[in-house]
This record gives C-alpha cells, structure tokens and sequence, in this order.
C-alpha cells in the first residue's frame, strides 16, 4: 500500500496522543519530529523511535508529503506557511488560525501552491459522532427544531503546565473547545447562517495550578465566558456556551430536539460515549454504534484520513472549507458581541460524507 510520508513540527503536551495512534493507521508513515525547541524534539524522538530533525531540515525533506503542525494556536498559520512554500500540505490542530484574516492568508497560499490544508479536531470522524450523524441522517428524531451545547469548565491552567496561550489573543475557551463543539455540530447539521454573542472576562489573572511553574500568574487578555446563539442554513437555532469561568453544571454537552424526539450527544472532544435517544416522550436509549473509532483516543484520525484521500484522490473530511467556517462562526460570535449585532458568515461549507463503516480497523479506503 502506498504511505504517505508526515513530519511533525511541535512536540508538545499533545504530540503524544498523535504519536501513540499513528501505528495503527498504516497509511501513515512518520519521517520525523521538529521543534523550534530541539530537547522536545529529541525527547519525542527517542521515546516514539522516530527522527529528531531540525525544522528547516523537515521542511526540505522530500520523503514528507504532509506537515503535521502541532505547535500552539499563534504558530499555525507562521508554521503552515512555511510548509505551503516548501510545496507540502498542512494538517494542523485546532484552531485554523487565531483570526480570520489570517487562515485567509493560508488559504489563498495552499490554493497557489495546489496543497491541502486539514485541520483537527477530527474526534466527529469517531464513533459517536458518526453514530449521532446517523441518528440525523436517518431522521430518527425528525427535523432539528434547537438545541445546546455547553463547554464550561474552570481554565486549563489548572492542569495544563504552560497555559499562557488560552489566554492571550487566539485562546479564550471559544477558540480553543469551540472547534470541537462546532464541528461536532456542522457535521451533524450543515452550515451555519449567521451568530449573534455575548462575551466577558470574569477575572484578570490566573494562576498556573501544576508542573514547574505553578502559582505563576497569567494575564487575561480574552474573554473567558462566552456565549452564542447559531442560526444553521437548516432552520435550526443553537445556543452555546464555552467558559472557562464555571466550576460545577449539570448540562450536557450537546442536546438536539426534533420534530419526533430528541438526541444527547456525548462529548465531542471525544472519540468515545453513548448516543442517548428518545421517542417524543419516551425513555433514553443507547443508539448502536456505527463502527470502530469509538473507544480510545485515535487523535490522528482526521490525518490518516486525508492521508488516504491524497492516494485515492477524493476530498479529505477534516478539511479547509469545515475549518475556515467554524473559525469564521468563532471569531463572529466574539465580534458580535462587541458590537451588539447579528453577523452573518461569508464562509459556507459541505457537510463532510459521513465515514465508512465496513473497513478493517486503520484501513481508510
Ligand atoms: N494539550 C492538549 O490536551 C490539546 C488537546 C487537543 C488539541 N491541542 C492543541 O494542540 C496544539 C498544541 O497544544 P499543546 O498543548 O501540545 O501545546 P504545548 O505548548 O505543550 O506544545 C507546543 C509545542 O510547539 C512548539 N512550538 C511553538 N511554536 C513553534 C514554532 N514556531 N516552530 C516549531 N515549534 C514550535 C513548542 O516549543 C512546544 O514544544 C494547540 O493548538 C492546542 O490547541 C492540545
């Protein structure tokens, strides 16, 4: 089978989940690891058996068809860039970029270049999420009339060992969580119209609650408790709120209400959890799952996908289109919130085709 090869640029806290899953996709072949920090590089080298490579060297390296950019939100586009010019094609972490303008930049350049850009998150290609596209597709619930979805927790520096970057410009609970819920959410539901906001900062600092620099302050300089109100092309109004500002709820992550009953989603920064329906009134139920991403952390998944649609040539599902419209719904809902009015979206997309669920595990075409 024809492998396609990756080079990794950013070995940090998630380097490992990628590093972990990337065996069990045969398609995927790991040339290599970069890091503007060269001990990170060497350390995830040594411990995943892979090369320790300078960026510049990475860039240059014929044998990788595809960068990985796994480096913090600020860095995607700057990364992504530099890969584009060395004609390679970018898959990135979530989010696309720190603001609109920017992912536009990257977009016009892969578009010159003729490279695909891809992008986390992928966990709607699991088995839940797939699952729940199926409860939709089959009209098991009827028409979507609303729902919600909920992100709330009380800020990653509580876990995280240097969380300076949610909260500097391009963090903020929006868009660091707000990629998984609205992925989530367009794949099930199609595009979104327009979004309307609401956004605050509740504290001005925070202070790192683990590693080596814990009890260290950070300044806030993003809303940290934000609100949205989304108006899907399919009629259907959502509300959502990510908040890094709440200790304790009791909401689900996503509910859907349709015309004939109604769907608990589980959560989408995750490839596992019950899909719970109902009849109208009737009880909860643990819809079957489709196929096998549906019980571990295949966080590479969305790669190895595009990985595949590079050899079989057909479109990629983690892709550019769905990227660029949840940034642009992300960066509206905060804008709209500045300036008290609904904003309507220039960027639409398609629905990505759902997976397939009759292939050997790893096996992607
Ligand atoms: N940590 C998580 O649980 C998690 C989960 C899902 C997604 N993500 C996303 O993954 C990305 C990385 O997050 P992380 O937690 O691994 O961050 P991190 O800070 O732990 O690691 C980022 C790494 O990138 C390197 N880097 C930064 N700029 C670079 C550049 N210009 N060139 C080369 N290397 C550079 C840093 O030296 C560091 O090693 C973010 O976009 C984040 O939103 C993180």
């Amino acid at each position: 089978m024809r492998r396609i090869g990756i080079g990794i640029i950013g070995c940090g806290n998630i380097s490992d989940a990628y590093l972990k899953a990337a065996p069990k996709f045969p398609v995927l072949d790991i040339v290599g690891v970069a890091d503007i920090n060269p001990t990170a590089a060497q350390a995830k080298a040594e411990a995943y058996g892979v090369a320790a490579m300078t960026i510049d060297g990475l860039l240059a390296d014929p044998r990788i068809a595809i960068v990985l950019n796994l480096t913090t939100p600020q860095h995607h586009v700057p990364v992504g860039l530099q890969a584009v010019a060395q004609g390679k094609h970018v898959y990135s972490e979530k989010p696309l970029a720190t603001t609109l303008a920017d992912a536009e930049r990257l977009v016009s350049a892969a578009r010159e270049k003729g490279v695909r850009v891809g992008c986390a998150p992928d966990t709607f290609l699991g088995g839940s999420h797939q699952t729940a596209r199926r409860v939709i597709d089959e009209g098991t619930i009827g028409t979507i009339v609303g729902g919600s979805a909920f992100m709330q927790v009380a800020g990653h520096e509580l876990w995280h060992p240097n969380p300076d970057f949610y909260y500097q410009p391009g963090g903020g609970p929006m868009l660091d969580m707000g990629p998984y819920y609205l992925t989530c959410l367009v794949n099930l539901l199609g595009p979104v119209k327009s979004v309307t906001g609401q956004a605050k900062s509740s504290y001005p600092t925070r202070t790192i609650g683990s590693g080596p620099r814990e009890g260290q302050v950070v300044t806030v300089e993003v809303p940290t408790h934000i609100s949205g109100l989304l108006d899907f092309e399919n009629g259907a109004a959502i509300s959502i709120t990510t908040s890094f500002d709440v200790w304790k709820h009791e909401h689900n992550h996503i509910e859907l209400y349709g015309t004939t009953g109604a769907m608990i989603v589980s959560d989408p920064n995750q490839f596992q959890g019950d899909i719970r329906t109902s009849e109208r009134k009737g009880d909860w139920t643990v819809a079957e799952q489709v196929h096998s991403y549906g019980d571990g952390n295949y966080r590479i998944l969305g790669l190895a996908d595009m990985a595949q649609a590079i050899v079989s040539g057909r479109e990629h599902r983690a892709n550019l289109d769905l990227s660029l419209h949840v940034l642009e719904i992300m960066e509206s809902i905060i804008r709209s919130a500045e300036i008290g009015q609904r904003i309507d979206l220039k960027h639409g997309c398609a629905r990505p085709a759902p997976m397939r669920a009759d292939l050997p595990f790893g096996i992607l075409e």
